[in-house]
């Protein structure tokens, strides 16, 4: 069976993650989205609400489970006995770290990163930029999915 892990932190899940769930899902056995605990200092949303996001969004998609990791992403692939990561590339401004995370995980353990190019639509698009624009109150409508926006209006409230 093979076993894809898709990992990020998903602070929230945006159409650009979604799409590459969704291109990325029929590739593999299965996909396991999965969030990365304790990474950012001060995330916006706990992993547990990141997780019923994720949940949420691709209920429809069977093959696609969501989890989450703590520590050595490496580490957490082996428990999966996974060999296989998948990333979505947006710009050549990702392309240097996600080089570097994919250099280091190959030498760590031997396994491989299978990037997705981002579809052109989502490639401006980043968990960040979305939550400024709805602390701020802009509209965030066609970047996240609707269950998101809903989550964001709760926590920054409606302006
Ligand atoms: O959505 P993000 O924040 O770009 O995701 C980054 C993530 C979580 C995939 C990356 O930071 C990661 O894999 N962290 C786990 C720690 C780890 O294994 N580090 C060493 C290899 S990069």
């Amino acid at each position: 069976m093979k076993v894809a892990v898709y990992p990020g932190s998903f602070d929230p899940v945006t159409n650009g993650h979604l799409d590459i769930i969704e291109r990325a899902s029929p590739l593999f056995d299965q996909l396991i989205v999965t969030v990365a605990q304790n990474l950012e200092k001060k995330p916006l949303f706990s992993v547990n609400e990141r997780v019923e996001m994720l949940k949420a969004v691709t209920s429809s998609i069977s093959n696609v489970q969501i989890d989450t990791f703590e520590g050595l992403l490496v580490n957490y692939l082996k428990k999966q006995e996974s060999k296989i990561i998948v990333k979505g590339l947006r710009a050549v401004t990702d392309f240097e770290i996600e080089l570097q995370m994919a250099l280091i995980n190959k030498k760590l353990s031997g396994v491989e990163t299978v990037f997705l190019v981002t579809s052109t639509e989502y490639s401006y698009l980043s968990s960040s930029i979305v939550k400024e624009i709805a602390s701020l109150g802009g509209c965030v409508e066609g970047l996240v999915p609707k269950e998101v926006e809903k989550r964001l209006r709760e926590k920054f409230g409606e302006k």
